[in-house]
């Protein structure tokens, strides 16, 4: 009699642990489908020097940096000013060396705007690591910026 008291507990504990991985897988990833990133393109030209940069160097330059700390990690991407080009476009990620960070055209092939976007990214963390996510005005112009050809305009 114990040893069935026992067994119905731990199928229960089973059964209730699937409910909450499956709860939370599906709002995990129902939240990267759900952020409200703003309809695009624009008709409207989307700068890196006027509206790209200053999201790079206010979020992410501070580890993106010669030195800092992704660099220590092992990543060759510089997002501070007068690097993005020469180290994102066409380039392959250090992390996932299969992925190319910015592909000109495709903001979704773009491995750096996975690891802005998605909350669980082919590999580490989303991006900033620490701090708010970007917003959704911002992964916006980050998006458009790419789509649009990521040009040094
Ligand atoms: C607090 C430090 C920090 C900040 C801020 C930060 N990153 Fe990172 N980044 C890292 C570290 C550390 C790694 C490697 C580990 C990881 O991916 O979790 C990394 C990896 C990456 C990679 C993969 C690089 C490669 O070569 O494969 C991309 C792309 C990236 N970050 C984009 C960004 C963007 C875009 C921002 C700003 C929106 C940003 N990061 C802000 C620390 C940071």
């Amino acid at each position: 009699m114990t040893t069935i008291h026992y067994s119905s507990i731990d199928m229960y504990d089973y059964r209730t642990r699937f409910a909450i991985f499956a709860i939370v897988a599906l709002v995990t990833t129902g939240c990267d489908t759900m952020v409200a990133i703003p309809a695009g393109p624009s008709n409207v030209t989307v700068s890196l020097a006027d509206d790209v940069q200053p999201i790079l160097t206010a979020r992410c330059s501070g580890c993106h940096i010669e030195g800092g700390l992704a660099n220590l990690s092992g990543s060759n991407l510089f997002l501070d000013e007068g690097n993005v080009i020469a180290t994102g476009v066409n380039q392959s990620s250090t992390q996932v060396s299969v992925l190319t960070l910015i592909v000109p055209g495709d903001a979704d092939a773009s491995y750096l705007f996975e690891k802005v976007s998605e909350s669980n990214p082919t590999s580490g963390s989303r991006m900033p690591t620490f701090g708010a996510s970007l917003t959704s005005e911002e992964l916006g112009l980050l998006r458009d910026w790419i789509n649009q050809g990521a040009n040094d305009n």
